[in-house]
């Protein structure tokens, strides 16, 4: 059988697969149907310096073709994420993308500061587009320069390799991939979720206004990796509607060195093993020795 393996920002991974931040809990939830260790890495929930606590109920919405979801960025904080939760991932000698965020240029300061540079570590990803805070997140992303500054203040406070999760709510997504380059970025990750809303027409109202995620996404999304792919010479994640290997082919074919899943396990929890194995047995029947050789190979 080929490899699974990649290499991301020098760390060896056993598969490009990983979660969506957020979309996997802190990792142990999932134990009672599958080991953490099947993925080659595990996204946290986006931490903060100090615990958040996320928005009022409803938070999540089937869509015709997706979800929408309002969390809130609820998360436990940076800290206790790293003495409560990261020894399970050490013990398992999981790798940990550390998906983070701040309410402003201080807060995301500090956060990364808190990150340890530990092997297990692979890198920062930088939250610059959740659509669900009045501020901080996605009022930098959609800005060229404040990308490139955010990105540049939080490179000279760490050495952990940085990875920038944009949104897709820009006119011009290469531009803003290339300012978080300039600013000091390692890697990317195309693409986080799309405004959206939800009308109830029983109660004539808006329960839940949100980011837009699932198979709805994922032409926006494999646009946003194809484009970048030869015009910012870092790594990147794909994510956004991925439900299956075959989706997953089309975001590594794009130019995606691994990919991220998110919607796809609350329709199907076996989502990212099967995506796995999926990759797996293509590489069979394809005769290909690695899946890192397919990394943008649609550009011809
Ligand atoms: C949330 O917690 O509201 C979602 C996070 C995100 O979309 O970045």
């Amino acid at each position: 059988m080929g490899t699974l393996a990649v290499d991301l920002l020098g760390k060896a991974l056993k598969n490009p697969v990983m979660n969506a931040s957020g979309t996997l809990g802190y990792g142990i939830e999932i134990e009672p149907l599958w080991n953490i260790e099947t993925l080659g890495a595990y996204v946290t929930k986006g931490l903060s310096e100090k615990p958040h606590h996320g928005n009022k109920t409803p938070r999540v919405w089937e869509e015709r073709h997706g979800m929408i979801n309002s969390i809130g960025l609820q998360n436990v904080g940076v800290d206790d994420f790293f003495s409560h939760y990261f020894p399970f991932f050490v013990e398992r000698k999981v790798p940990v993308i550390v998906n983070f965020f701040g309410f402003s240029e201080d807060e995301y300061i500090s956060c990364a500061r808190k990150v340890p540079s530990h092997h297990l570590v692979v890198a920062l990803e930088m939250n610059l587009s959740c659509p669900n805070i009045k501020k901080g997140g996605i009022s930098f992303g959609k800005d060229a320069p404040a990308v490139h500054n955010i990105v540049r203040a939080v490179r000279e406070v760490t050495p952990v390799p940085i990875i920038a999760k944009l949104t897709p709510e820009v006119k011009n997504i290469v531009e803003i991939a290339r300012a978080a380059y300039e600013g000091g970025a390692d890697g990317l990750t195309l693409i986080n979720t799309m405004p959206a809303a939800v009308i109830d027409t029983r109660s004539r109202n808006m329960p839940l206004k949100g980011g837009l995620s699932g198979p709805i996404l994922k032409p926006i999304a494999l646009r946003a990796v194809y484009d970048c792919y030869k015009e910012v010479p870092i790594p990147i994640i794909g994510a956004g509607g991925i439900m299956d290997a075959e989706d997953a082919l089309e975001f590594l074919m794009a130019g995606a060195r691994a990919v991220e899943v998110g919607t796809a396990t609350f329709a199907d929890p076996f989502a990212m093993p099967k995506i796995i194995s999926g990759l797996g047995e293509w590489l069979d029947e394809n005769n290909c020795a690695g899946i890192a050789a397919i990394t943008g190979i649609a550009h011809g």
